[in-house]
């Protein structure tokens, strides 16, 4: 059993988490204020607070922190009417336990009572206000969305190594500088060094740094990218592309701290945090014995696998908007919108240049478009042929006619072509439907 604490200041919620409460065992107690929750706390000590995120007259961020600092063994889980990457990162930020959207799932709530019990972890962390300084925004709303925002947020206080996969242009060093800039070493560097586009040697001596004369053209010592991001994040972008000699230095970097320039004795001990992304299956490269598989334990403490676009159709819309405002000012234009079947072709289409070739796509019409809308006219030829089986969220966006086709085809196949109880199933008259066979050109098969 635990002591439940609800605090709201919608009546209609308390009574249903309360009920949903008790009913499971557990002991309820709400508040509508949060001044009044915080009486509570210090009072009953409860195992569990559910904390709105909008109440009256305090947030819920600045009450979960308070709750924090008073009796930091209550686990908060932040409700919230909206979905929102900015507050679910500093929920977690603020060591919430969760962060649940509305409508409430209430037996998700309760499975996160019964997670709060056998974990009990009495994680009191501070407080960490950090405001994303990178000036991008994370754009989507998605569930798998939501669920990076929570990684983020647990990443960026945790100096722990981050592996960040997904396929090409789906944000991988968006994140990476997310979890810098909300990171407390958000003031030290963050330095990204792509990992594929530098041979051997080049590569060991720019992450490691050389000494003078250890080999030819080096005319000077030379500071590598761990040296000089010291203090904050290296990010290592392409990591399935780095060759063994550089997989053995990065592992002894991770494992020990430290390492040696190029041609140097000395050994150097920094304070880096890594975060290395791909798009690379790499447990297939460590099957093919090109990859340490002991790197790869190391790099994957914690890893985030961001989905391609064409999995989380439902951001398309959002993500266009975004664009347009992001073109908009790049190229000082006042496009309002994308036309409708111009939206309706996105939805479709299959991105696998991801979220960077939506960028492009939509900087394209906003430089082409004459009014302030974006026409079909004004964007390149997108290839729909192949829709996706698994085509996410808007698979149902099909049109009628195919639809139409589909239902009569399967119809007649199940009256093994007998048209008139077809007619009767699809409650048509025989004529329209001798009409729609010839239309669609359906036959039977032999
Ligand atoms: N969720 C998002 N919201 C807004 N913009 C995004 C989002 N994801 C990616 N972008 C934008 O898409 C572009 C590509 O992102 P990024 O460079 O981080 O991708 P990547 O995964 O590192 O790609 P690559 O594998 O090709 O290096 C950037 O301009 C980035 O700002
Ligand atoms: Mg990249």
């Amino acid at each position: 059993m635990a002591k439940v604490l609800i605090v709201d200041d919608d009546l209609d919620i308390l009574d249903l988490l309360r009920l949903v409460m008790t009913r499971s065992g557990h002991e309820a107690l709400t508040s509508m204020t949060g001044k009044e929750a915080l009486g509570v706390v210090a009072e009953a000590k409860p195992d569990v607070a559910f904390l709105d995120m909008r109440l009256k007259n305090s947030s819920g961020l600045d009450l979960l922190s308070d709750i924090k600092r008073l009796y930091p063994e209550t686990a908060v889980i932040i409700m919230t009417g909206y979905q929102d990457m900015g507050t679910a990162i500093k929920a977690m930020q603020g060591g919430a336990f969760d962060y649940v959207t509305k409508p409430l799932d209430t037996a998700h709530l309760i499975n996160l009572v019964e997670k709060v019990l056998e974990t009990r972890k009495a994680e009191s962390s501070s407080v960490q206000q950090s405001s994303w300084q990178g000036k991008k925004e994370i754009i989507g709303k998605s569930k798998v969305m939501e669920e990076i925002y929570k990684l983020i947020g647990v990443a960026s206080q945790n100096k722990t190594t981050v592996l960040i996969q997904g396929e090409t242009g789906t944000g991988k060093e968006l994140m990476a500088r997310a979890i810098h800039y909300y990171s407390p070493q958000k003031e030290k560097p963050f330095i990204a060094v792509n990992c594929s586009a530098l041979a051997e040697t080049l590569l060991e001596s720019e992450l490691f740094g050389h000494e003078k004369g250890s080999f030819t053209g080096a005319i000077q010592r030379h500071k590598g990218k761990f040296e000089l991001a010291n203090g904050g994040t290296i990010f290592l972008d392409e990591i399935g592309d780095i060759p063994q000699i550089v997989q053995a230095k990065l592992l002894r970097v991770l494992q020990e701290r430290e390492f040696e320039r190029v041609g140097g004795e000395e050994a150097l001990r920094v304070d880096v945090r890594v975060i290395a992304a791909t798009n690379r299956d790499i447990p297939k490269l460590v099957a093919e014995g090109r990859f340490r598989e002991d790197l790869f334990y190391r790099l994957k403490v914690i890893t985030i696998d961001i989905p391609p676009l064409r999995e989380r159709r439902e951001d398309i819309p959002l993500l266009v908007d975004y664009c347009i405002g992001k073109a908009n000012s790049e190229a000082h234009k006042e496009i309002k919108a994308v036309a409708p079947d111009v939206m309706n072709i996105f939805l479709r289409y299959d991105w696998k240049g991801n979220i960077r070739e939506l960028e492009n796509v939509v900087y394209r019409g906003v430089l082409m478009a004459r009014g302030n809308v974006i026409l079909k006219e004004h964007i390149p030829e997108l290839d729909l042929s192949p829709v996706p089986a698994k085509s996410g969220s808007v698979d149902f966006i099909r049109s009628l006619d195919d639809i139409e086709k589909e239902a009569i085809e399967k119809t007649l196949r199940f009256t093994n072509w007998n048209k008139s109880k077809a007619c009767e199933l699809l409650k048509i008259p025989r004529p329209r439907l001798d009409r729609k066979i010839k239309k669609y050109g359906l036959k039977r098969q032999a």
